[in-house]
């Protein structure tokens, strides 16, 4: 087992990275402080993961409750649903919460902790790629609204994060490719080595080859703990880890929540960014190929849905937390590896990029 920590002074914590973590009760027990848990799940998850969650927790007073599965039900409505059985189990402030399941649970979890009693603790068990290279490191928590998604939330850290990648022996391969389209972010952010290795290791991924699935989890969070650790609220440098993410909230947007996944939405948002940074001049056509290249083969789609008008999109992208005096700030690259946020683009060069379709980077 690997620990990396996502170092914010008194609220720093660990993350556990290792295959069998989850098995490891002592692991999570020292981050528990009263004797109340709350583990919120899914009922896709709880099937397949309660019963071992439930286990890390033997000698504390325990209660769960299983929400639908889905990111259409990532809202207040179904927000509500923990707090029913928070107050109905009646924990107190200091019980803790514990997120078992992908980002949408994360997510709602973490935001329902920042919240009861104005603040609990609470601890990420993430269960998809996606949740384990990303939305379970870094405090950002919330639900979508009709008009936006992750509109609503709260910046609010965990006690600790426990990645044990047995859990993704279960997760469907379109779940999986979702989750590495983050993992290939953090090459185009962070690290043209690290993109390197993708291309060489990509088609091990749907293989399930432990070594490197652990290896790519490990450096994503690596990354996300530095990243986080030097701009928690996102006021500088955090703003890189949404690369693709404004085209692509406004693609999930677009279509309704859940049709397009998250993980597909950012492979095409940043196919988009790659487009753009083309027509400044800013990526070469081989690095745009090497794109192309990488996200295809994580079976990953590359352009929009064609009944997403670039309209619709350009109304979504508006909405976005980045929208600055009416004008979009957007993450775009200057090479593999390097990226950055800016509004140095005309407004027409972005119309070109939402208007593409397949001609996206060609
Ligand atoms: P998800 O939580 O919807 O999970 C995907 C699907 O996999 C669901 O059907 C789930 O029930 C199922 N599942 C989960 N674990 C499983 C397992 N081990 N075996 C079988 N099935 C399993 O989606 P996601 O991709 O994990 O997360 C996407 C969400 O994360 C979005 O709402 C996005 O906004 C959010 N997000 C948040 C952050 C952040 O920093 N907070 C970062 C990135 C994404
Ligand atoms: N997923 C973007 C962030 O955590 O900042």
């Amino acid at each position: 087992m690997e620990t990396l920590e996502v170092a914010l002074g008194d609220r720093s914590y660990p993350i556990y990275i290792g295959v069998g973590c989850l098995d490891q009760a002592n692991l999570v027990q020292q981050h528990v402080v009263g004797q109340q848990v709350m583990i919120v799940s899914n009922d896709t998850i709880a099937p397949l993961y309660l019963e071992k969650a439930k286990a890390l927790f033997v000698g504390y007073d325990v209660s769960w409750v299983i929400l639908p599965d889905g990111e259409k039900y990532k809202d207040l409505d179904h927000l509500n649903l923990i707090f029913d059985a928070l107050l109905k189990h009646r924990h107190s402030r200091s019980t803790t919460l514990v997120a078992l399941g992908g980002g949408v649970v994360g997510d709602m979890t973490g935001y329902a902790a920042a919240s009861y009693q104005r603040g609990v603790n609470f601890i990420q068990l993430p269960t998809t790629l996606l949740a384990q290279v990303d939305s379970s490191v870094g405090g950002k928590t919330g639900v979508n609204h009709r008009l936006g998604k992750n509109m609503i939330g709260a910046f609010h850290q965990p006690q600790c994060v426990i990645i044990d990648p047995n859990c993704l022996q279960t997760l469907p391969a379109r779940q999986l490719s979702s989750g590495l389209a983050e993992v290939i972010k953090y090459g185009l952010i962070w690290d043209e080595a690290f993109f390197s290795w993708l291309e060489l290791e990509v088609d091990n991924f749907a293989k399930l080859d432990m070594a490197v699935i652990e290896r790519a989890i490990y450096r994503s969070c690596e990354i996300k703990a530095e990243v986080v650790a030097q701009d928690e609220r996102e006021n500088g440098v955090r703003a890189l880890l949404n690369l693709g993410h404004t085209f692509g909230h406004a693609i999930e947007n677009c279509a309704g929540y859940g049709e397009v996944l998250h993980g597909e939405a950012v492979a095409i948002g940043t196919y988009m960014a790659a487009d753009l940074s083309k027509q400044l001049g800013w990526l070469t056509d081989a690095d745009c190929v090497r794109i192309e290249q990488l996200t295809q083969r994580a079976g990953l789609p590359l352009i929009p849905p064609p009944e997403l008008s670039a309209s619709a999109l350009r109304d979504a992208m508006n909405l976005d937390k980045k929208v600055e005096n009416g004008k979009v700030r957007l993450v775009l690259m200057t090479a593999i590896g390097k990226a950055c946020v800016t509004l140095d683009f005309e407004q027409h060069q972005l119309e070109k990029t939402l208007a593409a379709g397949e001609s996206l980077c060609k």
